[in-house]
This record gives structure tokens, C-alpha cells and sequence, in this order.
């Protein structure tokens, strides 16, 4: 946790105190944060060093790496552990037995997974595009870029930081932790392990830190000394919650109880839109809830995913026709949210994004 970096502005109108709101950030940075979410991944293969470096080519100030493990302990960056869908693994003949069905998180899942190949043998993979119906551009892509590890994410924003003369800052997320610490890969020591080797493991690095789950990101917390950003999805619990018997879910948690109890061990929250701006069930959005609000008022930094052009993934009011794939009316989804006041959002047109924070 980084909670002195979370330093109080004092809104004062016609003399009287009205509000006390924590800064943008934690890093202090000018207004929302842009985080390249997965990298740009509207415009290149996920998870690939091509796509975070286009990420910080068009001003993003973060990249995003989803980080699993490999069978001998590496981080790499992928969205989950089953590379089916991300990579060329189901062309490899020499891989074929590695297919397999597991449960991960309680859901049976069929295909390859990180923690059955070596870092060296995942290195032999290709990035694909993971939705090439939507963005069959990306598709160019497909074959020419390998699965990066943590550890060249980070050597790419050092190299990044130092040409474009702005820091770079990572955004790392633990996926499937608690499947991963029961088959005795865990992700936290690692990556504690891997910030500390990089001198990122301190007060005013450009990093944060990020979790879906709640035990692994306390336990981070008491190791880590940059900030801790509690994810919260759209329904459902925390997997670890579900595992363990405990019953509350992520609705619980966005209440202003549920905040202040996330304090106690993160600095933020990082929300799914619609518990920022619900849809009605045809995709339009309804009345914005108080979450940014009580968020702030709980002393939690608020960054929303996923921003996107297309219209597959836009409010129904701001899509341009039925077309999934041609982008719609994006500013105007970032200008409502910005509205809200959040501190961040997560994009995979970080492009877009930064034009819209500009012009807010
Ligand atoms: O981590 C923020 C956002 O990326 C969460 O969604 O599923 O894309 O990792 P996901
Ligand atoms: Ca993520």
C-alpha cells in the first residue's frame, strides 16, 4: 500500500470546506490515468511486447500485463492460463498431448495451459489475435510475436521510459491465483521477487498492482510498497471468497461498508464500467451509482475497464450502426465517464483514450 501517496485535496467554496477527495492518483500524474489495457490490444495481438510498446507510443501511462505461470515458475503475460485461444499452440503437433480439461475456478476448461509448458517451450509459441471476427486487422499480427515474460515487459518500459523521455509505468495483474498457489506455483513471491530485482518494489515507482482476489492482494500488500488496486467485477465473488466458504460477493464490497473495508489493505478499486454507469438490459445505460463517489470518500483511487471503439463493446446510445466491428461514438462514452470522475481507465485504444482525456 502506498496510502502517503494518496495525499488529500481540500475543495474549499465560498470559504467553507465542502469536500476532501484523495489526488488524481497515487503517482500524481495529471489528471485520469490511461492504462493500456493488455497492451493496445485493439490494434495488435494481446498480451505481446508489440502491443504494449504501441500502447506507450500513443501516451498511455501504464501497460497491462495479466500475468500466469509457467511449469518452472516464470511469469509470463497472458489473460488466463489456457493459450488455446491466444497462441498457435493447437498447430504444434509435438503439443498435442498437452491438451487437457481442467477446472480452473470451478469452471471446467478445455485446452493448453501455461503451468503444463517450461518458459523455453512457451517460447516457441506465436501470439494470435484473440477476437479476429472483431478486429480482423489484428490478424496481420498473428505467428510474429512470442509470449513475453514479466521480466521483458519491464525491460521494454525501462527502454520505453528512456527514449519517449516519460515513464512507463506497469500495471501487472495475479490471474487464477488461488488455482495457481494449489498446484504449488504461485504468482506473489514471484512477482514480489521480480519487482525487488527491478527496483520497482518501492514508495513512487510507477507501478501498480492488481487482483480480482482478496487474500492475495492483502498478503502482496504487507510486501509491497507501491499501490494495490482491488478488482471488482460486474456479479459474482472473489474467487477465493467462493473457495473458502465466505459469502460475500463483489456487490457486498462496493457498498460504502465494503469500501471502507477494502481500504483497510488497498489503495483503489478497479471496477467493470457498469458498476460505474449500469446498462439496461438492451445495452443502454442507466443513472451512474454513487461508487465513484463513495469510493473517494473511502479514500480508494478509482480506475474503470474496459474501454473500446468498437461497437460490440459500446453503451447501445453510443454505437454508430449494427456493425460489431466499426467503432461507434467513443468520446462520447469516455466524456460520461470522466464525468464521474474517475482517476483511470483501462483501454485497448489508449489513442483514444489519451485524445479524450486531453480534450475533457
Ligand atoms: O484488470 C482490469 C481489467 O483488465 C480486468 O479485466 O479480464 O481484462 O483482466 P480483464
Ligand atoms: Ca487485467
Amino acid at each position: 500500500m502506498y496510502r502517503r501517496g494518496l495525499a488529500a485535496v481540500v475543495l474549499v467554496f465560498a470559504g467553507a470546506v465542502v469536500a476532501s477527495l484523495p489526488s488524481a492518483s497515487a503517482h500524481d500524474d495529471k489528471g485520469p490515468i490511461v492504462i493500456g489495457h493488455r497492451g493496445a490490444s485493439a490494434y495488435r495481438p494481446e498480451h505481446t511486447l508489440a502491443a504494449y510498446e504501441l500502447a506507450a507510443r500513443m501516451g498511455a501511462d501504464f501497460v497491462e500485463p495479466d500475468l500466469v505461470s509457467t511449469k518452472d515458475g516464470k511469469l509470463v503475460a497472458r489473460h488466463e492460463n489456457e493459450i488455446g485461444g491466444t497462441t498457435d499452440v493447437s498447430t504444434k503437433t509435438q503439443f498435442a498431448d498437452r491438451k487437457k480439461t481442467k477446472v480452473i475456478d470451478g469452471t471446467p476448461v478445455t485446452g493448453w495451459f501455461t503451468e503444463d509448458f517450461t518458459l523455453a517451450e512457451l517460447k516457441t509459441l506465436r501470439a494470435k489475435e484473440r477476437i479476429p471476427a472483431i478486429r480482423p486487422r489484428n490478424t496481420l499480427y498473428d505467428g510474429r510475436f512470442e509470449v513475453p515474460t514479466l521480466q521483458e515487459v519491464i525491460d521494454l518500459t525501462k527502454r520505453l521510459s528512456r527514449e519517449l523521455h516519460r515513464e512507463i509505468g506497469i500495471y501487472p495483474e495475479t490471474k487464477h491465483p488461488t488455482y495457481f498457489q494449489s498446484i504449488g506455483l504461485a504468482l506473489e513471491p514471484k512477482l514480489v521477487d521480480v519487482l525487488n530485482r527491478n527496483g520497482l518494489n518501492r514508495r513512487g515507482a510507477k507501478v501498480y498492482v492488481q487482483s480480482f482476489e482478496v487474500a492475495n492482494l492483502k498478503e502482496l500488500n504487507k510486501s509491497l510498497r507501491v499501490p494495490v488496486v482491488q478488482l471488482i467485477n460486474a456479479s459474482g465473488a472473489p474467487y477465493d471468497f467462493v473457495a473458502g466458504g465466505d459469502k460475500r460477493t463483489y456487490s457486498d464490497m462496493v457498498t460504502p461498508a465494503g469500501l471502507k473495508e477494502i481500504a483497510t489493505y488497498a489503495d483503489g478499486i478497479g471496477a467493470t464500467k457498469d458498476r460505474i454507469i449500469p446498462r439496461d438490459a438492451a445495452g443502454f445505460l442507466q443513472q451512474p451509482t454513487t461508487l465513484v463517489q463513495d469510493a473517494h470518500k473511502a479514500r480508494l483511487i478509482v480506475h474503470a475497464w474496459t474501454f473500446r471503439n468498437e461497437n460490440s463493446f459500446l453503451p447501445a446510445d453510443f454505437r454508430s450502426s449494427a456493425d460489431p466491428a466499426a467503432y461507434g461514438r467513443a468520446f462520447e462514452e469516455y466524456d460520461l465517464f470522466f464525468k464521474q470522475g474517475l482517476d483511470g481507465v483501462f483501454a485497448d485504444n489508449p489513442d483514444t483514450a489519451v485524445e479524450a482525456k486531453v480534450k475533457r
